[in-house]
């Protein structure tokens, strides 16, 4: 039997291939449970504070609604209402935090805090997002996928297209070779993924028979039955933001590229947030001020049927729910 109390969820690369279908599973169940208004408060009583150095909509609501769920509390902390980093070390707020709390999440930059935070806390610590991964997001990708895709996830093809080397890419290759899915990283060569991030995922990808690969070749795209994309720069970098543009406008996603999948079946997903109108304030200012049109994906595609970009949403809250009761 699979027992994952105690465990913290930092980067999929932790966990077993079992280990992986255990949370979908769980989070299945937790969604249909809710779905009958039934509540068994799994979490009766914990604490749980969630530390933010980026902004998050989906992360940060989906934490808090599944915790209440529940029946667990939490406590918010962005970095300017709380003394971490600038008057107190990582470690001793992990150590203090760690006698307050059952579970911490974080969102921030480095994977190290995760991890120092983990080591020096005693309690679970979720992966909210860091510059090199976002575990949680892909456990509700995978839910989606098997959600709408009628084929077991180690038969399905993802293209995963734009900047292949942001967080969204690297826990997309940890994801796929975990569960010997088919990844195609499709994007300009300057924005590849780093040799290191690809080596440590072919290792894993040589034991479950998953195959990765990347491309700038839209030939390489036919046969996917999902087309995902981010937005051009993430959270930190938007001083890349014009580089960004010249080097990705060929690779927005519209109703050409996914005719060129050849699957008329095939679905967009997004981890969003998305700039597939001018509707933003960014999007309206880079097209204003600076003449640049950032929009990953048309708006054509983003409302289309083949958009699941708000069940993926949605499943944020159900698989962040069952990393919470699996741990907790
Ligand atoms: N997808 C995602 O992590 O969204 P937020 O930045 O709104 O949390
Ligand atoms: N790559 C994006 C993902 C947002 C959920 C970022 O880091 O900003």
């Amino acid at each position: 039997p699979i027992n994952l109390k105690g465990r913290s969820f930092l980067t999929l690369k932790d966990f077993a291939t079992e280990e992986i279908r255990y949370l979908l599973d769980l989070s299945r169940d937790l969604k249909a449970k809710k779905r009958k208004g039934l509540k068994d408060k799994l979490l009766d009583g914990k604490n749980i504070v969630l530390l933010f150095e980026k902004t998050s909509t989906r992360t940060r609501c989906a934490f808090e609604v599944a915790a209440l769920d529940e029946g667990a509390h939490v406590t918010y902390l962005d970095m300017n209402s709380s003394q971490m980093g600038k008057k107190e070390s990582l470690e001793d707020t992990a150590k203090v935090l760690g006698r307050f709390y059952d579970g911490i999440e974080y969102r921030g930059f480095e994977q190290k805090v995760v991890e120092d935070l983990a080591k020096y806390s005693g309690v679970p610590v979720f992966n909210g997002l860091t510059d090199v991964d976002h575990p949680t997001q892909i456990l509700a990708d995978m839910l989606t996928i098997e959600e709408h895709v009628a084929k077991p996830l180690d038969k399905v093809k993802i293209v995963f297209v734009g900047d292949t080397r942001n967080n969204m890419s690297y826990a997309w290759l940890y994801g796929c070779a975990k569960m010997g899915m088919h990844f195609v990283a499709y994007g300009p060569k300057e924005l590849w993924p780093d040799s290191s991030v690809l080596d440590e995922a072919n290792k894993i990808a040589e034991k479950t028979g998953a195959i990765l690969e990347v491309t700038d070749d839209i030939e390489k795209i036919k046969g996917a039955d999902v087309i995902y994309t981010d937005i051009w720069a993430s959270m930190g970098e938007e001083d890349k933001l014009a580089d960004r543009v010249k080097l990705l406008t060929p690779f927005r996603v519209d109703m050409e590229m996914l005719k060129a999948t050849q699957n008329p079946e095939v679905i967009f997903m997004h981890c969003l947030p998305s700039f597939h109108d001018f509707e933003t304030t960014m999007a309206k200012n880079a097209k204003e001020k600076m003449n640049l049109d950032i929009r990953e994906v048309t708006d054509e595609v983003f409302r289309s049927k083949h958009s699941v970009v708000f069940d993926e949403a949605e499943n944020r809250m159900h698989t962040i729910k069952a990393v919470m009761v699996a741990t907790l």
